[in-house]
């Protein structure tokens, strides 16, 4: 059976992948946090981000240092796959599923379609997190 030109030419292109991978120290997260203030957690985080983190008060860092560094790892795997394509801190955003699960919603004007993995985990003093970018 005779494909349909596009079908087959989309399948035919090659998927561009970028990943990245960042590590936030608390200590030194919690330091900016104090030095930045309200402006800091403005240009960095979104509404949601900053509700999901202040539900969770006892761990409320750790989940804001966790998304710190997606943030900063999507941006990694991001520009190896658009380096033109500058997104501000606020602009990519985490947010979880109803089992938890992280997944990454991009607030900007995309040239080109990209959909982005990312994975978080952080212990007492450590955030840490790694993201796939397909395009
Ligand atoms: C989901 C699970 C793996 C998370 O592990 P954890 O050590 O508590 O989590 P970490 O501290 O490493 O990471 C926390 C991050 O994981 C992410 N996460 C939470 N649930 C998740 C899930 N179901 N899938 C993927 N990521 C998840 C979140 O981004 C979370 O951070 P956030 O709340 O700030 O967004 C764990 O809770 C779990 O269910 N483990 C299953 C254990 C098990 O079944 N064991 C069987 C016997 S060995």
């Amino acid at each position: 059976m005779r494909q349909h030109p596009r079908k087959s030419k989309a399948r035919l292109q090659p998927q561009a992948i970028g990943c990245g991978v960042d590590v936030v120290e608390l200590s030194v997260f919690r330091r900016a946090l104090r030095r930045g203030g309200r402006a800091f957690l403005r240009r960095i985080f979104t509404a949601q981000e900053e509700a999901y983190a202040r539900r969770r008060k006892r761990t409320m860092l750790l989940h804001l240092a966790g998304r710190f560094a997606a943030k900063e790892a999507v941006i990694k795997a991001m520009s190896q796959i658009d380096p033109k394509r500058l997104l501000a801190m606020n602009q990519i955003e985490v947010r979880n599923d109803g089992h938890g699960r992280p997944h990454i919603i991009l607030h900007d004007r995309p040239r080109r379609r990209v959909t982005v993995h990312v994975s978080l985990s952080h212990v007492k003093s450590v955030a840490v997190a790694s993201a796939i970018a397909i395009g």
